[in-house]
C-alpha cells in the first residue's frame, strides 16, 4: 500500500484524499446531497443521539463479527452498496470494488449501471449480489435477471427509491457530464488531477456495460444514448405487483432497497420477500427523509423476525456500525465510504476503507465489551433526549 494510503487513518481522511485526486464536479458527484441537505446531515447527526455503553471486566481476547444472512456465514455484517458508474473515479472502477470485497470476504452488490458486466464482475468470483430497478421494458429486465441467475448472483436486490432521480444541485451547477468525457478544463484538470486524467484518456471508454453492444437497441453502441435509454427505461408507474412478478422471475434471495417507512417495511415482509434495506440512498433521493437509524428501532420492531434488515446511509466509523446493529439491524451496507477509497487509490484504496472499518469494529466491541455480533443489542445504547 502506497505511503498516502497507509497514512488515512480514518474514512474521512480517504475523503480528503478522494478530493485531491477527482476533478471537483466527480468528486461532488460522489460526496454530494439532494437540495438543501437536511437528510445528508441526519444520516450523521443519527449516529450522534446515541452513545455506547461498555461493559468492563469482559474477555474480549476474541472478537467475533462473523454473521448470518440470508442463510450464509459472512465473516463480518459489513455489504458494499450498489454505485453506478464507478469507472468514473478510478479506471478500473466495479473490478477493484469486487476483487476488495473478495480479499474482505464481503458481499458486493453490483448496480445496474456499472461500467462493468454482469458475466464480468462474477468471474472474479467474490460474493455478489445483483441491484436492478422496475424498467418499463420487461424483457430488459427479464434479460437482466436471467444473466444474474446464469451468473450465479446469490440475491437481487430491487431498489425502490431512485425511480426518479433526487435533486443534486452541484451537479446541475457542475454541468456534470457522466460518463466524463475530456472538456474545455481538460488542460487545467490535466495539471490537477494528472492520475485520473492519464487514465481517462488511455483506458477503455466507460460504457454502460450491462446493455452495451444489445443488438435490440438501436444506438447500442454509443455510452451516452445508453444512458439516456437506462434512464427513460425507469418506471414511475411501480407497484406492489411488480415486486411479486420479479419475486417470481428470479426464484431465489430478494431484497428491498430504499424502504423508510414502517408500514412499507410490513408490506415487503408480507409479500415475502428475505430482505429490505432500510436506506435514504445516502440522502441523494428525498430530502427531509428521515435518517435509517431514526426509523430503524420501529422497523425492526415490526419486521425483525420476518425477515432480514440492512441499514445503509452515513456510516463512517465502527461504532456507527455498532448502533445500528444494536438497533435491529442485521448487516450494515457502506457507499461513499468505499468510493472514497476507490477514487483515493484503486483497490488498494478500497483494501484500505475496509481496513479501516473492520479495526474500528473490532476496537470498538472490544472497548464496549462484546465480543460477537449477537451480543450487540439495544442495552448497549443509551439515547440523548
Ligand atoms: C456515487 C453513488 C452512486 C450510487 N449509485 C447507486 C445505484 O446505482 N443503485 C443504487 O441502488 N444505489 C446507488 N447509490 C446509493 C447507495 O447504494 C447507498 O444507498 C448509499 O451510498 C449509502 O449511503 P453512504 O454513501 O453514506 O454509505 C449510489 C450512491 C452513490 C454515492
Amino acid at each position: 500500500m502506497n505511503k498516502r494510503l497507509s497514512r488515512c487513518v480514518n474514512i474521512d481522511d480517504l475523503r480528503k484524499l478522494a478530493k485531491k485526486k477527482l476533478p471537483a464536479a466527480l468528486f461532488q458527484y460522489i460526496d454530494g446531497v439532494a437540495e438543501d441537505g437536511y437528510t445528508g446531515r441526519s444520516n450523521r447527526n443519527a449516529f450522534s443521539r446515541y452513545q455506547l455503553v461498555p461493559k468492563t471486566l469482559v474477555d474480549v481476547e476474541e472478537i467475533d463479527c462473523s454473521i448470518n444472512l440470508l442463510g450464509e456465514t459472512h465473516s463480518s455484517p459489513l455489504i458494499l452498496c450498489p454505485t453506478a458508474f464507478t469507472r468514473s473515479f478510478h479506471h478500473l472502477g466495479e473490478v477493484a470494488v469486487a476483487k476488495a470485497a473478495k480479499k474482505a470476504d464481503l458481499v458486493y452488490a453490483l448496480s445496474t449501471v456499472s461500467n462493468t458486466s454482469i458475466e464480468d464482475i462474477a468471474e472474479i468470483g467474490s460474493k455478489r449480489w445483483f441491484q436492478i430497478y422496475v424498467y418499463k421494458d420487461r424483457a430488459l429486465l427479464m434479460d437482466f435477471i436471467k444473466r444474474a441467475k446464469d451468473s450465479a448472483y446469490q440475491a437481487l436486490c430491487l431498489t425502490v427509491d431512485a425511480s426518479t432521480p433526487g435533486n443534486r444541485e452541484h451537479d446541475m451547477r457542475n454541468g456534470l457530464v457522466i460518463p466524463p468525457r475530456p472538456s474545455l478544463n481538460t488542460v487545467l484538470e490535466a495539471g490537477l488531477h494528472p492520475y485520473w486524467c492519464w487514465h481517462m484518456l488511455t483506458s477503455p471508454p466507460i460504457v454502460t456495460a450491462n446493455i452495451q453492444g444489445d443488438s435490440r437497441l438501436d444506438s447500442s453502441s454509443d455510452p451516452k444514448a445508453l444512458l439516456k435509454y437506462m434512464a427513460e427505461q425507469l418506471a414511475l408507474n411501480i407497484s406492489w405487483d411488480d415486486v411479486a412478478w420479479m419475486m417470481g422471475e428470479w426464484q431465489g434471495p430478494f431484497l428491498i432497497k430504499g424502504i423508510l417507512h414502517v408500514e412499507d417495511a410490513m408490506k415487503a415482509a408480507e409479500l415475502g420477500v428475505d430482505g429490505i434495506v432500510v436506506s435514504n440512498h445516502g440522502g441523494r433521493q428525498l430530502d427531509h427523509a428521515p435518517s435509517p437509524l431514526e426509523v430503524l428501532p420501529e422497523i425492526a420492531d415490526a419486521v425483525g423476525d420476518k425477515c432480514e434488515i440492512i441499514m445503509d446511509s452515513g456510516f463512517r466509523r465502527g461504532t456507527d456500525i455498532i448502533k445500528a446493529l444494536a438497533l435491529g439491524a442485521n448487516a450494515c451496507m457502506i457507499g461513499r465510504p468505499y468510493l472514497y477509497g476507490l477514487a483515493a487509490g484503486g483497490e488498494a484504496g478500497v483494501d484500505r476503507a475496509l481496513q479501516i472499518l473492520d479495526a474500528e469494529l473490532k476496537r470498538n466491541m472490544r472497548l464496549l465489551g462484546c465480543t460477537s455480533i449477537e451480543q450487540i443489542k439495544s442495552s448497549c445504547l443509551r439515547k440523548i433526549r
